[in-house]
């Protein structure tokens, strides 16, 4: 038993430290490929597929409508008391077939909007009416480890948790709140559950524009408008919903304005979200953590993978335009990747003088300067034993540095108050967002086909994606002692394996 149990370790971890050199010396070309140039083993659409809701009995073309916000209970200054409530419900997202069962937050999909100010004292209480275990993590927020949310720390169903935390200075930004028990993650968030914060700055330049609020996530809907389980594909790809919602609404009517200050997040599983606005250009003025370092040139798309957040000026002439997803290829193993554009939202764009132009200073970001630390984290995959079950129980086949994870192993070392300099590489053939727990990175370098790069400005990150073949060097402070995640975050990657654990003394 042990034997065999130490060979299957031995022969995984050369395996991995193969696919590690092949990634590395003939990394995956940028260019668009169809899967089975790709990669020998892609499959046509898998049979465990169900028919689709078809799209136009979903109710769409409505005014797109703010996210509901969260109240907040307290009366005392600086203070901030929340309670969320995750339970099983039913949405009316299609005319004609039954609602939808869901699961949501505070009867809301996505969960309510949390608006919070740096310095506050921030009380949020989790019943967890789920018939499952769950957490309440908030994403890129420097909380305490023990306010996290992690897998480490469950709630029961029927059990309530209140988590506490403080914002420091400087960390005004946009975040979000989702699931993140130790398995059941992806069901969770397939099924609905996740939701925006806000965190804002006494001082803030771009503080008088009005806001736009985009929380993309989106939907898998059968032929009777449910949400059906998880494919073979959606397992190893990672699950796209065919449905793409923006604050839950189907195709809304989007009125925007060259004035407008618009936060976008990602909140789907695995959906890359290659934005673009044809006759307009995005102008980048914050990441996850917030305001960028100076106002970028104006792009023609934005990428953001799953778990990114941007904040964008919109710029162009007046008129009606389409919203639309331009095809990026993530190298998906299974999945054909996206071959058209696909049109998210009708937007009417009103032109108005900008109020900021390129250059212009936001903040000061300070560089993290010397690391005290080296750490790596290479992610992988188990490329044969994914194909050799197909259609069977998913294998915990994605690994970082030659281990799927393991909730009783500490994997990398830190100390609180002391820079670390990560190391990250994709030895896959497939795209993965990485995330690290605890706050914000800074992004010093990529390489990528040999070419090395350094980001166009200084900008606080938590979620950065890697091509394949492509290497990530970032500077991170963790401020605080404890256990820190850091993943993949392709959700269903992140439940086989693809995820670690930083001990921070
Ligand atoms: Cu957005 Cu570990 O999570
Ligand atoms: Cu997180
Ligand atoms: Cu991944």
């Amino acid at each position: 038993m042990h034997r065999r149990h130490f060979l299957k370790c031995g022969l995984t971890a050369l395996a991995a430290g193969s696919v590690l050199r092949r990634a590395i010396a003939h990394p995956a070309p940028a260019v668009a490929h169809s899967a089975s140039a790709m990669n020998p083993h892609a499959a046509p659409a898998a049979a465990d597929a169900p028919a689709l809701l078809p799209a136009d009995r979903l109710r769409a073309g409505q005014a797109l409508q703010p996210l509901p916000l969260l109240r907040n209970e307290s009366t005392e200054p600086g203070t901030f008391a929340g309670t969320l409530v995750a339970e099983p419900g039913t949405a009316q997202l299609a005319d004609g077939p039954a609602a939808t069962a869901c699961w949501r937050y505070n009867q809301s999909l996505p969960g309510p909007l949390i608006v919070l100010e740096e310095g506050m004292n921030v009380s949020l209480t989790f019943i967890n009416r789920l018939p499952e275990p769950s957490t309440l993590h908030w994403h890129g927020l420097p909380v305490p480890a023990d306010q996290d949310g992690g897998p480490d720390d469950p709630v029961a169903p029927g059990a309530t948790r209140v988590y506490h935390f403080t914002l420091p200075p400087g960390s005004a930004g946009s975040y979000w709140y989702h699931p993140h028990p130790h398995q059941g993650v992806s069901g969770q968030i397939a099924r609905g559950l996740a939701g925006a914060i806000i965190v804002r700055a006494p001082q803030d330049p771009l503080a008088a524009l009005p806001e736009q609020h985009w929380a993309i996530s989106d939907l898998r809907l059968d032929a009777a408008a449910q949400i059906p389980p998880h494919t073979y594909a959606d397992w190893v790809d990672g699950r796209e919903g065919e449905f793409v919602l923006i604050n839950g609404q189907y195709r809304p009517a989007i009125a925007l304005s060259g004035t407008h200050r618009v936060r976008i997040w990602n909140m789907c599983a695995a959906r890359y979200l290659n934005l673009s606005l044809p006759g307009c250009a995005f102008i980048p003025v914050g990441s996850d953590g917030g305001l960028l370092e100076k106002v970028l040139p104006a792009q023609e798309a934005i990428l953001l993978s799953p778990g990114e957040r941007m904040e964008v000026l919109v710029t162009g002439a007046d008129g009606n335009r389409a919203l639309t997803l331009l095809p990026y290829n993530r190298h998906p193993m299974m999945s054909p990747p996206p071959q058209a554009a696909m049109a998210i939202a009708p937007v009417t764009y009103r032109a108005a003088p900008l109020p900021v132009s390129e250059g212009t200073a936001l903040r000061t970001i300070t560089p993290l300067g010397e690391p005290g630390n080296q750490l790596r984290a290479v992610m992988m995959e188990k490329m044969g034993d994914i194909m050799k079950n197909k259609g069977g129980t998913p294998p915990r086949a994605f690994l970082i540095n030659g281990k799927p994870f393991d909730m009783a192993r500490m994997d990398l070392n830190s100390k609180a108050g002391v820079v670390d300099r990560w190391e990250i590489i994709n030895a896959t053939t497939m795209d993965h967002p990485f995330h690290i727990h605890g706050g914000q990175f800074q992004v010093f370098e990529r390489q990528y086909l040999g070419k090395k790069s350094a980001p166009a400005c200084l900008a606080w990150k938590d979620t950065v994606n890697l091509r394949p073949g492509e290497i990530v060097r970032l500077l991170m402070r963790q401020d605080s002692p404890g256990m820190r995640m850091y993943h993949c975050h392709i959700i269903e990657h992140e439940e086989l394996g693809m995820m670690g654990m930083l001990n921070v003394s």
